[in-house]
């Protein structure tokens, strides 16, 4: 893997992918002995939702365990709206991906059990049985780690770290457009550039910063799915943004996410009283589904009027807590909290988008040369509700797939046939002298969409956020079009389709189910079930 630092002024490649986590660089290690790929991403390489990811990855992988449990559970989390074959599909790939990830040598923690060293499972919300594989509680770095190093030795690699996608290029013959690049800003020069490729995948990852508090790194901003709808593909089921129940309640802590799997080795949740409320609301308590959990804390936080609520596992010996949890343990000393012997206080943050650009079972979008995988993407695996540590599965089992597809073409178009696109034009914009607008319609956007959008919802408050997402989208409009474009630019341009997108998908789901839950509608409709929400583009917001 070469290191670009240079501009790719009018480099060619015969697979171009956008983003560098999980996925990307899976797709990459796949592709990689037979094609010439590019991978660009907006931050350093390793910078992304999966590094932090804490808990694990799911996999059925103990005799104790089947394929079918892992299935009901995830439909059972989904809430009636999982693509059946889908789930069966990507369960079914889970041991493969934890060997290939072996292979790679991520450090998975591991116990004796049955009389050899096997790896440690733990347990998360809505799973039946111990099935997450981890690495302690840094399995996302751990991953993200090895999937550098392998790639670093990849000659047919090329990396452009910092180079952020402004938008796909797609070219139309006799009325059939397929994608065959990206206009792609180089951060160091500001110069944007055309990188050409007569396929593209994207692995940008979600959108949970359109909310003002989220557990996701600053580049969560949907740039993927925006881009993609720009370009032409349906996005489904952006109504199920997932809120994880348990981030740091502390000003400094920017929602440092508490994982899952403290409450899936004992963790309580209390009420300041110290009530354990969950029993109340769900017979698995602590472990319900995400969607369950969420609410009811936000119900408990809103009923009595309280800034958080506490998760305790200092029942637990210290030792246990240091060696299951070191990294949570560590950053919660540094806030001053000491998880042995006091209870957390935590309150819930955007977490999970998952809904996503349209694909099918080996992430095709609806535009030839156009794949999609992770958590840009809708692939029907988590319905209503993704159920914990599915996420990482998705990535490696759906960018693996794109890799397989792409490398079945019979023949591959040559990068060297592609047409030449007209080239990033500047002539009629000035650098803007108020960049101040931009950071206060980003602050706008994030606060409303946490008052209006949040986790429960009403028909009245999704239409004023409505309204006022069109004022915002107009500004942006004519701040692209008149001044030299910013990063936080193209991301604000970008969040504020995404925000549309949530609304009117939220809009159209006329019931509650899942992470949708609307005062209005709030019981389950049995006739929606299996009914994704598919919106398609139209020229309706100017972003
Ligand atoms: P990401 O890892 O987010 O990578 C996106 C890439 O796209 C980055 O390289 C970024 O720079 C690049 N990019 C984005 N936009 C552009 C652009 N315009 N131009 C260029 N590059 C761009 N899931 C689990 O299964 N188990 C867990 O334990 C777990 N824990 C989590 C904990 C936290 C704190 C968070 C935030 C998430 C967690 N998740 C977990 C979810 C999971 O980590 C993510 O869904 C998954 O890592 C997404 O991987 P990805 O490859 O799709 O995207
Ligand atoms: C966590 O560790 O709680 C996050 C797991 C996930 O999002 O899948």
């Amino acid at each position: 893997m070469a290191t670009t630092q240079m501009g790719p002024a009018q480099e060619r490649f015969d697979v171009l992918i956008i983003g560098s986590g999980a996925t990307g660089l899976t797709a990459a290690l796949h592709l990689a002995p037979h094609r010439r790929v590019a991978i660009i991403s907006k931050g350093p390489v390793d910078e992304g939702s999966t590094r932090y990811a804490q808990g694990g990855i799911s996999a059925v992988l103990d005799k104790t365990d089947s394929f079918e449990s892992h299935v009901t559970d995830t439909l059972d989390a989904g809430a009636g709206l999982c693509d059946v074959d889908a789930v069966r599909r990507t369960v079914a790939a889970g041991p493969d991906a934890i060997k290939w990830l072996l292979g790679l040598g991520v450090p998975f923690t591991r116990e004796a059990r049955d009389g050899r060293s096997q790896l440690h499972l733990t347990r998360e919300g809505g799973h039946s049985a111990r099935r997450v594989a981890h690495a302690a509680d840094a399995t996302g770095l751990a991953i993200e780690e090895a999937l550098v190093r392998t790639a670093r030795v990849q000659p047919r690699i090329e990396v452009f770290e910092r180079h952020l996608a402004v938008d796909l290029i797609v070219h139309e013959v006799d009325g059939r457009s397929s994608v065959i690049g990206a206009y792609v800003q180089d951060g160091a020069t500001r110069e944007v550039q055309t990188i050409l490729a007569p396929i593209v995948i994207l692995a940008t990852g979600g959108a949970s910063r359109v909310y003002l508090y989220s557990s996701n790194p600053d580049g969560a901003t949907g740039d993927g799915i925006a881009m993609a709808w720009r370009a032409g593909c349906r996005v489904a089921n952006m109504e199920f943004m997932q809120f994880h129940p348990t981030c740091l309640f502390h000003p400094q802590a920017k929602s440092f996410l508490i994982s899952e799997a403290v409450r899936g080795e004992g963790g309580r949740l209390l009420l300041p009283d110290g009530h354990r409320f969950m029993q109340d609301f769900d017979s698995r308590g602590e472990l319900a589904p995400r969607d369950i959990v969420a609410r009811a804390i936000d119900g408990e936080m809103k009923r009595l009027g309280i800034d958080c609520v506490y998760l305790d596992i200092s029942h637990k010996s210290p030792e246990f807590v240091r060696e299951h949890f070191p990294t949570i343990h560590q950053r919660c000393l540094e806030y001053g909290f000491d998880m042995t012997t006091e209870p957390l206080p935590v309150v819930p943050a955007a977490h999970y988008t998952c809904g996503g650009v349209v694909v099918n079972s080996h992430g095709q979008t609806d535009i030839p040369g156009l794949y999609a995988a992770g958590e840009v993407s809708y692939t029907g695996l988590h319905g209503a509700n993704r159920m914990a540590s599915n996420s990482l599965l998705e990535c490696l089992v759906y960018a693996r797939a794109a890799a397989e597809n792409i490398l079945s073409a019979d023949k591959p178009l040559p990068p060297e046939k592609l047409p030449q696109p007209p080239n990033w034009d500047e002539s009629r914009v000035t650098d803007s002298d108020e960049e101040v607008v931009v950071s206060h319609n980003w602050d706008e956007l994030r606060r409303l969409m946490w008052d209006y959008v949040g986790i429960v919802r009403t028909r009245s408050r999704l239409l004023r956020a409505q309204r006022r997402i069109r004022v915002l989208a107009e500004e942006v409009h004519e701040h692209y079009a008149h001044y030299r474009i910013t990063p936080d630019l193209i991301e604000l341009r970008n969040l504020v389709v995404v925000a549309d997108i949530i609304v009117n998908s939220a809009l159209k789901r006329r019931e509650s189910r899942g992470l949708h839950f609307i005062r209005d509608f709030p019981e389950r409709n049995p006739d929606l079930d299996r009914h994704p929400t598919i919106l398609t583009p139209r020229p309706l917001s100017n972003a």
